[in-house]
């Protein structure tokens, strides 16, 4: 018996799962438990990497040793270095993507799939992807990379290797509550193609391979990019709503808009709006912030039909805010999504079955071969 067709698998449960919870209805987002506007006040990108990977917020000594750890892991292998040079000119997700699987041939336990050796692996990728995110930047505008530094956070040494200076402590913020918010997202397109590899029992560099190029689509991770370039091509909040009408009209999308199950504002929204809307007032540049939330009250017709603003919709310009180029907006994403990915590669490998569905044959049956000497 065929099941009924759910193209795009909407609304078809894959799976449970403890890392998150999402209400779209009410717009709710939890990380193991806890609501994402309490980790977003109080909490930190790392501290929650820890909560998602061992499913308890760390004591004191066990968030000083996963620190250290993720600190240990952050340089990369010279070898690495060298691929990314080599493939300097691609677009940073797909060096992303292609040192991804670098790392792999010198991680020692690339070919151990135990849970144990999975953790261990989580810690390096996740410390890793700042690294080579940065680097490729450097490397890519003709400067020698800047090797990581202890004693910095997460965030601070991300920007602090990017730019080859200590950042403000106000961009550092930004920056952690950026990857905080972008941190785990359920069966999202990049974690689902995550777990179709894994439940494959493929490794788990391969798994995130798949992820990052997942991810790069516009319709996912390449639309915070996309909400920028909006932003300046409108230019003014007056030409906002002949812009959006123009697009509307020709049944284009609004960027940063909508969500497959958000069917009210995406909780992680206004922290982005928040935080958009201070670095703009404390560097004088409001006028993104103004754009974009002239959008946001031309596009409030369309909350009748279930569509809000989503997390992309504003870290556009908190990111041009922090003087980080567009292309860049998607491989930060994953810097964030890294943790997430991760846990639900090791959810899939917990309890694994193969994810195989099916597809609906619409084509004809049973016609007749010809051979070639008589076509
Ligand atoms: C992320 O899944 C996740 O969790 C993703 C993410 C995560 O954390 O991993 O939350 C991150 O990817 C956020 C989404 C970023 N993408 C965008 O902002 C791109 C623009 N958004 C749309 O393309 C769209 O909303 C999707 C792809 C996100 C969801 O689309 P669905 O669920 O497949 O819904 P749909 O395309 O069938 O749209 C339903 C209706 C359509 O109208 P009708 O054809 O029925 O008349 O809503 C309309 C759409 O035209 N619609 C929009 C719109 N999004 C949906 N109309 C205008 N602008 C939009 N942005």
């Amino acid at each position: 018996m065929v099941a009924e067709l759910a193209r795009g698998l909407k609304d078809v449960v894959l799976d449970t799962t403890e890392s998150s919870f999402i209400d779209g209805e009410a717009g709710i987002l939890l990380y193991r438990g806890y609501n994402i506007h309490d980790l977003a006040q109080q909490s930190n990108f790392i501290e929650v990497s820890y909560l998602l990977l061992y499913g308890s917020l760390p004591s004191t000594a066990e968030l000083d040793a996963f620190h250290q750890r993720l600190t240990g892991y952050r340089k990369l292998p010279a070898e690495v270095v060298q691929v990314i040079r080599l493939v300097k000119d691609a677009h940073p997700m797909d060096v992303l993507r292609t040192a991804v699987s670098a790392v792999a041939a010198f991680d020692p336990d690339v070919e151990d799939n135990s849970r144990a050796a999975n953790l261990r692996k989580s810690e390096r990728l996740i410390a890793q992807f700042p690294t080579i995110v940065a680097a490729h930047h450097r490397i890519r505008h003709g400067q020698e990379p800047v090797e990581p530094r202890a004693g910095l956070s997460h965030a601070a040494n991300f920007l602090y290797m990017l730019e080859g200076e200590l950042p403000e402590q106000e961009a550092v913020d930004a920056m952690d509550l950026d990857f905080l918010l972008h941190a785990e997202h359920g069966a999202n397109a990049s974690a689902f193609a995550a777990r179709v590899t894994a439940s494959t029992l493929s490794d788990m560099h391969s798994s995130i391979v798949t992820a990052v190029g997942t991810l790069k689509g516009p319709l996912h991770g390449g639309a915070a990019e996309a909400v920028q370039k909006m932003t300046s091509e409108i230019g003014d909040p007056s030409r906002a709503e002949a812009y959006i009408k123009e697009k509307l009209d020709k049944k284009e999308r609004i960027m940063g808009f909508g969500h497959r199950v958000y069917r009210a504002e995406d909780p992680r929204a206004r922290h982005m709006r928040d935080r958009s809307k201070a670095l703009g007032e404390k560097m004088g540049h409001s006028e993104w912030y103004q754009i974009l939330i002239q959008v946001e009250k031309d596009m409030s017709p369309y909350q009748s039909r279930g569509i809000f603003v989503n997390v992309d919709f504003y870290a556009g310009s908190v990111y041009a805010l922090l003087g980080l180029p567009e292309d860049l907006f998607v491989p930060i994403f994953a810097v964030g999504r890294i943790p997430g990915w991760c846990v639900e590669i090791l959810e899939q490998y917990d309890n694994n079955m193969l994810i195989r569905p099916l597809l609906l044959y619409t084509g004809p049956k049973d016609i007749p071969f010809v051979p070639l000497n008589q076509r």
